[in-house]
């Protein structure tokens, strides 16, 4: 049930529209510097990011495993960010926890040194949804040993769970169960699309996460994607598609979390090209992760998702050239303009 679920997801988000419409990015406006006084072969878009040293602070978003056909996708992730030296980050872990025998789409990843590798659960699954035990602390150490991770996101994904026929919707204590989980593995609480408030932020930091991932809203939209997947139920089918657009979005995400709290922010949430990267970093995250912009790429093979990796780089090397700045850690001082409908999120 979970497999195919999966499975589904990847095929609808190649063959379906699923991303939000409107560009967020594009109402970041950034000063271009006439002349920028650095040379292009002094900049460095190298990072260190819990602990890790990245090329470039980017990272794949969790995306997959635990069927058949993501063994090959899930080796290609992990080549690609192997050869390009960014984290790689794995779909949720619940069939392999639940089922031994769906391991090794997941366990592959162990034979690739990305320099960051992060584990995933949901926090659905935390508390008990239907009388089942919940996962704790063996299940989520169990997860990073499967695949020799470094950090474990906990995914937070209740726009998903709520849209879909067999959601689950039991969230309370679900803190408490991060909290717990916390004290012994090192984890990142992580959006998956509808984006961080303030609040949530402060409360992750209290739950003793290491990092947050705002998952904001501004590409894939979970809602859509579930909206493409409901057969036989009208009613919930219209909602998902109501909920489409619902969320933070990413850049808000971003600069309120950057307001509340000090940890580690990763901005993973409609992320597809070198620009926004550096956007993203201006308004105080640390790396990205991209999902749904990598998917083309694995689809047509390793190969191109390498290029497409080292596009990325070199558009951010080029935007820090025009900005005049030789660090990513420079481009959090950059001015910026913020205008449009993320003037009034801002104001
Ligand atoms: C096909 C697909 C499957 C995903 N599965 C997971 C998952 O298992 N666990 C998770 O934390 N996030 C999952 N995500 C969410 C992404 O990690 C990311 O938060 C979201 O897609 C927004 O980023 P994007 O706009 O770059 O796609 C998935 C995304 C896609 C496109």
């Amino acid at each position: 049930m979970i497999e195919s679920r999966k499975k589904d997801h990847i095929d609808i988000c190649l063959n379906e529209d699923v991303e939000i419409k409107k560009n967020y990015w594009d109402e970041i406006k950034l000063y271009h510097q006439s002349a920028p006084e650095i040379n292009i072969d002094d900049i460095s878009i190298r990072t260190n990011f819990l602990g890790r040293r990245l090329e470039a602070p980017i990272m794949i978003a969790g995306i997959t495993g635990g069927y058949e056909g993501a063994k090959g996708f899930n080796k290609r992730l992990a080549e690609t960010a192997e050869k390009t030296g960014i984290g790689l980050g794995v779909g949720s872990q619940r069939p392999a926890l639940e089922d031994e025998r769906l391991r090794d789409s997941y366990e592959l990843l162990a034979e690739f040194s990305p320099p960051l590798v992060v584990g995933n659960i949901g926090a659905p699954q935390l508390i008990s949804q239907d009388g089942e035990k919940p996962f704790g602390v063996s299940e989520a150490k169990e997860a990073l040993k499967m695949i020799d991770g470094d950090h474990l996101a906990v995914h937070f994904n209740y726009l998903q769970e709520a849209v879909q026929p067999e959601g689950d919707l039991k969230s309370k204590g679900v803190l408490n169960a991060l909290k717990n989980i916390s004290k012994k593995v090192p984890t990142i609480a992580k959006e998956t699309g509808a984006g961080m408030s303030p609040e949530m932020a402060m409360k992750f930091r209290d739950s003793r996460v290491e990092a947050i991932d705002v998952g904001g809203m501004g590409g894939t939209s979970f809602s859509a994607v579930e909206a493409h997947r409901i057969e036989d139920d009208d009613n919930i089918k219209y909602i998902a598609e109501d909920l489409r657009e619902w969320g933070i979005p990413t850049p808000v995400s971003i600069v309120k979390c950057r307001g509340s709290v000090s940890l580690p922010l990763i901005a993973t949430g409609g992320i597809r090209n070198g620009l926004q990267i550096a956007k993203a970093l201006v308004l105080g995250a640390d790396i990205v992760g991209i999902a749904g912009g990598i998917l083309p790429e694995i689809g047509k093979g390793e190969k191109a998702a390498v290029e497409y990796i080292e596009r990325l780089k070199y558009e951010l090397k080029l935007t820090m050239f025009l900005l005049g700045c030789e660090d990513v850690k420079d481009l959090f001082d950059i001015n910026r303009v913020i205008t449009g409908e993320l003037k009034s999120w801002l104001s």
